[in-house]
């Protein structure tokens, strides 16, 4: 399989637009390159269900706070073209900063602030309407397509999904579930991160959801009973310090009074250099409909 680097926004939009016209339905993966298996696991969704792939490799600048890896975020484009072409991408679209922004600063933004304000967006207040801006920019420049995105950004996917329906944009969002290494740390670019001792403790955020998931199952109908539990899972590993901790309805991202039907567990920590985030879907036997 070939794949072929697109690097201007019109050469994009000229390729894509003449794609839809001879009824090609198109797939989309947004990502910020240095990829792993994770990615190619959309990749593939998208190749499975579409007649032409593109994903965009952007390492977008409004996202980061001022203090955070903007300058060292790992890039490697001759491994992620090998990756991409394997996984059945069609083409790759790798602008420069000052492609998607040839203004300079850029005045306008997409947020969606009920969403946005707690868990991620307490630590990283400029993220998500970053983030949000972006997608949407590149939303415009894909035009109507199915998007996928995994589910291991859980809020991140929850914003989008909300703004999609809010502005009526012509794109369907495919929530795809996160890939795990063999111990269920979910693989990130991230994790590169990570220093051997750090690698082994990262695992923690797993077994504290799994910890979560089980009481949950066993018929606890308290969030607080359940956050508390993972915390203290997070607590015994000395080389990570927990952020959140939190059990929410999938939807509002709020804390229910109850353990409802359906929730999501959703943790983050700082373990050595990266905060690393994962979360896991959970059906309480009894749950609050
Ligand atoms: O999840 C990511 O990699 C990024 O947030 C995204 C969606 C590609 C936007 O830059």
């Amino acid at each position: 399989m070939t794949v072929r680097l697109v690097p201007t926004i019109d050469a994009l939009r000229a390729e894509l637009d003449l794609a839809r016209a001879t009824g090609r339905r198109i797939g989309f993966v947004p990502t910020m390159g240095y990829l792993h298996d994770g990615h190619a696991s959309l990749m593939r969704a998208a190749r499975a269900d579409n007649d032409l792939v593109v994903a965009s490799i952007f390492v977008n600048p409004l996202q980061f706070g001022a203090n955070e890896d903007l300058s060292s975020y790992p890039r490697d484009l001759e491994r992620d073209t090998e990756i991409s072409a394997e996984a059945g991408v069609d083409l790759i679209f790798n602008p420069s900063v000052d492609e998607m922004y040839p203004f300079g600063p850029v005045l306008s933004s997409v947020s969606v602030p009920a969403l946005s304000n707690q868990w991620e967006g307490a630590t990283r207040p400029t993220h998500f309407a970053g983030m949000a801006t972006v997608v949407t920019k590149l939303f415009w420049i894909v035009g109507a397509c199915r998007a996928y995105f995994g589910e291991k950004d859980f809020q991140q996917l929850a914003i989008i999904r909300r703004f999609v329906a809010d502005l009526s944009i012509p794109v369907d969002v495919v929530g795809c579930p996160i890939v795990r290494a063999d111990d269920g740390l979910a693989l990130s670019s991230r994790n590169s991160y990570l220093s051997e001792s750090e690698r082994v403790a990262a695992s923690v955020l797993n077994r504290a959801l799994r910890a979560g998931a089980a009481l949950i199952e066993d018929g606890e109908s308290s969030p607080t009973v359940v956050m508390e539990a993972m915390a203290g899972v997070v607590g015994e590993e000395p080389l990570a310090t927990l952020d959140y901790a939190a059990l929410v309805d999938p939807a509002t991202l709020e804390v229910p009074e109850r353990i409802p039907a359906t929730c999501r567990l959703l943790i983050a920590a700082q373990v050595g250099r990266p905060r690393l985030l994962d979360n896991l879907g959970v059906n309480a036997p009894g749950g609050a409909p």
